[in-house]
């Protein structure tokens, strides 16, 4: 079976390359607002997000989370460290933070669930996508109650998840990745 659903399902992927061009204010709010329709532990929504568009702070939230890794023992995050001009959102033109309300019950869930919504939202529009879990180191380092300020994270919740979106550049998209065998069992 197919449909436009099952077609940006199946077509989004994440893209680390964008157009510098910001996306519209339209776009993004449809795309944002998929987020607070995705369905939550006990209805608790217990999501908040944050849409990051000003290239300083970006830049510098890119700079401060490279630092922070560069203290880490894991051999993925050393090797992109030392890439100069390697930035945490792929230079994508916005970002997007999802932080959830740490009292809630499966925040995890809530913002991983509302965070696919946005990236098949912006895929269904034509936009290019990447969910990049790095920028939430950030929030594990020392600058982490500062940057909250800065970002106007509410008190109580904690960045879960990121991503960066924009227009995607002419690049070919990756193909996408072999699918796991063996992982679905029907009981009938
Ligand atoms: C929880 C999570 C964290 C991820 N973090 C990053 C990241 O920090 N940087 C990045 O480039 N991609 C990141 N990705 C994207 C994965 O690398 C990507 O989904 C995977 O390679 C499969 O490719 P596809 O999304 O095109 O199907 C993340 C994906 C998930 C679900």
């Amino acid at each position: 079976m197919d449909n436009e659903t099952l077609r940006s399902i199946k077509n989004r992927r994440s893209l680390r390359s964008f157009e510098p061009e910001q996306l519209r204010d339209n776009e993004l709010e449809t795309i944002v607002n998929a987020g607070l329709f995705a369905p939550s532990a006990v209805n608790q929504q217990s999501w908040h997000f944050t849409v990051i568009q000003n290239k300083d702070i970006m830049k510098r939230m890119s700079e401060d989370t490279k630092e922070y890794l560069k203290k880490s023992d894991n051999p993925h995050f050393l090797e992109m460290v030392q890439r100069a001009d390697f930035s945490i959102f792929h230079n994508a033109p916005s970002a997007l933070l999802v932080s959830g309300d740490t009292k809630a019950v499966m925040p995890e869930a809530d913002c991983a669930a509302a965070m696919q919504n946005i990236l098949l939202a912006a895929e269904s529009l034509g936009i290019g996508s990447c969910w990049v879990d790095t920028p939430v180191h950030l929030f594990n380092s020392e600058k982490a109650e500062q940057w909250k300020r800065e970002l106007g994270i509410p008190e109580g919740y904690k960045p879960l998840h990121a991503a960066c979106l924009g227009y995607k550049s002419s690049a070919p998209a990756p193909e996408a990745p072999i699918r796991k065998e063996n992982a679905v069992n029907y009981i009938r």
